[in-house]
């Protein structure tokens, strides 16, 4: 027996309070299954005991399985096995629900026989954004509960709901009406005995059988969209499945196969991907500087330039509540952003997303002008003007000039030297690079990228500033392109190289679509527009390295004026404003044309091969940033890719996934590579060197696996 007890029986007259005390969110591990189970024995047991009421102690129910034991075989007893012994236990048992009730939790409260929720209960089975599936009688029981389609929502998607739209649903069966859960509990429960409710088991539930021919159609429904909408995963159609299972099989019958599938999502590939990129991101967002420092307070924020990015930025600060005060350099322009920004809430409202007295709220806390006095009161700026050393630092002197003392200078670049530009200023402990992703609203990523001169709590602020907005943040140093932008400019060298030397644009996109990114890497540039890669390729050419293979089809493309979706036509062809192209034999011809100019004879790749090298190309040059602790771990990469540039989140990262394929695979394609170009394939030096410790790169995330 556990020295503290994690779960603590009292009686309270006539009914046994089960409550689950298991900081800080009560996760059900071996301790918390063992106790309940031998609570629920005893209950049985003893003759004063009428009904058993299950609540959590501390500010959840009980928030899930405990994602740390995944990775052992489970101890005895099983969850699914705790909540057949709830279920079969001969006395009503009664979950009163506050806080979370996720995952395992649920499961937990759906074997007992009835529910009760108070106000700010969150009721939900996430488990498919890990890769899983309910396993403990969840996809038997809530659709027998509630019934296919809802179940099937709720699992598939993975969304919480609140304690009325549970009560709807029919997850519970009554609301409280206070946040006394204890007290709403005992209420519920004795007003049960009283009526002489007796045991009332969900897997006799009625509600698949009721309309089985809904029930049927709701199936095939979610099988349809699945296929579609979450290609490539393993686990949404295996709770598809489950559910086809529950409407064929007798429960217990269904429960095995519910096991079966559990234990096949548990083993797969996905699931380790998708729980590191879960853990990757709690812990990258605990940047050293975090742990010490004080945060500076921000309650109000100014933001410089009104173009794409500076009216993102400010509609993503808008949305956490707080105030926007905008410097255009003339009315037109600042005009255009608020009109930017307003087209954004239109958006929003026209969506659904938000109501319209959301939108005037936000609207009216906006507002602009061309002084930069306007900014004497912001505690943070951020700066969205164009990518010019020159425009960036006549913005700081001017931010230099107005700020007031321990306001936060931050910059949106996405490439230029971030040191050099506080250098510029007189308070270069203040600045900071915050580089948001385009549609910034929208996009989690947020690069906190750290100059050397900075204050670690002005990093800190950064950090939490990140928080505030709901964004995603990683840390990075200063170097050209930070992580993301780095890893995306050789992975687009590598494909340029594969495009040259044989594979068509069209085969790229594909098998990088089949490894699951959402597009390829040519509708990416169709779809931001070839110019602007271009401009930067002809602001770079003076200073490439003249040894560096540099492909040239892009600039044919560009000099015709095919700039992607928005000229109609780049590496696709985009009839009538269609957003979808379709291949376009004059490219494939440019094409040939540029391979014969330079001598190369096509050859053949396969989509594996093409995937091999993009692959190794962005691992290769990781593993760089993170020798030169621009990312200060593997993860920190990881958490980057996955949310700024589509890496599909399943494979859990490049770092993740070339551990998955094996050091010594990457090191020997590399090698494989760098036969025909050393200059671009030459093997990272970190790599080399764990392969020759015989470690991974998660042996680099300080304990994150
Ligand atoms: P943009 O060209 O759409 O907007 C720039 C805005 O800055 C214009 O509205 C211009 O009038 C204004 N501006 C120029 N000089 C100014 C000054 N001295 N004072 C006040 N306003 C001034 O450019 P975009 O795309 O919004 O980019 C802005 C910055 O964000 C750049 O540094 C860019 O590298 C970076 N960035 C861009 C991303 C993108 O996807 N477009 C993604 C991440 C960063």
């Amino acid at each position: 027996m556990n020295a503290t007890p994690v779960v603590t029986s009292s009686l309270a007259g006539n009914i046994l309070v089960l409550a689950i005390d298991h900081p800080p969110v009560n996760a059900l591990n071996v301790d918390v299954r063992r106790e309940l189970t031998a609570a629920i024995d005893s209950a049985e047991e003893n003759a004063a005991v009428a009904a058993v009421l299950i609540v959590g102690a501390g500010r959840n129910f009980i928030a899930g399985a405990d994602l740390r034991e995944f990775g052992k075989p489970p101890a005895p007893p099983s969850l699914p096995a705790v909540c057949n012994r709830i279920e079969a236990c001969a006395k009503p048992v009664v979950a009163a629900i506050h806080g979370a009730a996720l995952g395992g939790g649920l499961e937990i409260a759906l074997a007992a026989h009835y529910r009760i929720a108070v106000a700010l209960a969150k009721l939900g089975l996430p488990e498919v954004k890990l890769g899983l599936m309910p396993g403990a009688g969840g996809t038997q029981r809530a659709p027998r509960l509630i019934g296919a389609a809802a179940a099937l929502d709720l699992m598939l998607s993975g969304r919480h709901v609140g304690a009325q739209e549970a009560l709807a649903l029919g997850l519970v069966d009554r609301l409280g009406h206070s946040d006394d859960v204890l007290g709403e509990g005992l209420a519920y429960t004795r007003e049960l005995l009283a009526a002489r409710a007796g045991t009332r088991p969900t897997r006799a539930a009625r509600a698949l059988v009721a309309d089985a021919s809904a029930a049927r159609r709701a199936v095939e429904a979610a099988r349809e969209q699945t296929a579609a909408r979450s290609r490539g995963l393993f686990s949404p159609l295996k709770i598809v499945d489950a559910v086809q299972a529950a409407l064929d099989l007798p429960f217990e019958e269904g429960l095995a196969f519910e096991r079966k599938s559990f234990l096949e999502c548990l083993d797969s590939p996905q699931r380790s991907g998708l729980v590191h990129a879960f853990f990757a991101e709690r812990e990258a967002a605990k940047a050293p500087e975090t742990q010490a420092a004080k945060v500076r307070p921000i309650n109000s924020v100014g933001v410089v330039g009104g173009g794409t990015m500076g009216a993102g930025i400010a509609v993503a600060i808008l949305q956490a509540g707080l105030p926007v005060v905008m410097i255009e350099r003339d009315e037109a322009a600042l005009a255009r952003g608020r009109g930017h920004i307003e087209r954004v809430y239109e958006g929003l409202v026209a969506k659904g997303r938000l109501n319209g007295q959301h939108k005037d709220a936000a609207l009216a806390r906006f507002t602009g002008g061309t002084d930069y006095a306007a900014l004497s009161q912001a505690e943070l700026v951020i700066e969205a003007v164009f990518e010019d050393m020159a425009v960036k630092k006549a913005v700081f002197a001017e931010l230099d000039r107005v700020a007031k003392p321990g306001a936060v200078l931050a910059t949106n670049t996405s490439y230029l030297d971030i040191d050099e530009i506080a250098a510029s200023t007189a308070r270069v402990s203040d600045v900071i690079g915050l580089h948001f992703f385009s549609p910034a609203h929208v996009m989690k990523l947020l690069e906190i990228v750290v100059p050397a001169r900075v204050a670690p709590d002005v990093v800190a602020t950064a950090f939490e500033f990140a928080k505030r907005l709901g964004k995603v943040p990683v840390r990075a140093g200063v170097c050209d392109g930070f992580i993301g932008n780095r890893l995306l400019a050789v992975y687009r060298t590598a494909a340029d190289y594969l495009m040259e030397d044989g594979a068509s644009p069209y085969q790229i996109d594909r098998a990088m679509r089949d490894f699951g990114y959402p597009m390829g890497p040519y509708q990416v540039v169709d779809l931001a527009g070839g110019d602007i890669g271009w401009a930067a390729r002809k602001r770079r050419a003076p200073t490439r390295d003249p040894r560096a293979r540099y492909v040239e089809i892009a600039d044919r493309l560009c000099e015709r004026g095919w700039f992607g979706q928005k000229t109609g036509r780049g590496f696709y062809r985009y009839a009538d404003g269609a957003r979808v192209g379709s291949p376009d034999p004059e490219v494939e011809s440019i094409i040939d044309a540029e391979r014969e100019r330079h001598g190369i004879v096509p050859r053949h790749f396969s989509d594996d091969e093409i995937v091999r090298r993009l692959l190794a190309a962005i691992i290769n040059e990781a593993a760089n940033v993170v020798r030169e602790r621009i990312a200060l771990r593997p993860l920190d990469v990881d958490v980057a890719l996955v949310h700024g540039y589509g890496f599909p989140r399943y494979r859990g990262g490049p770092m993740h996934y070339a551990d998955t394929v094996g050091l010594e695979q990457i090191l020997a394609d590399l090698r494989r590579f760098e036969a025909e170009d050393p200059l671009f394939w030459q093997p990272s030096p970190l790599i080399i060197e764990l392969v020759l410790r015989g470690a991974g790169f998660s042996s680099l995330n300080g304990g994150v696996s």
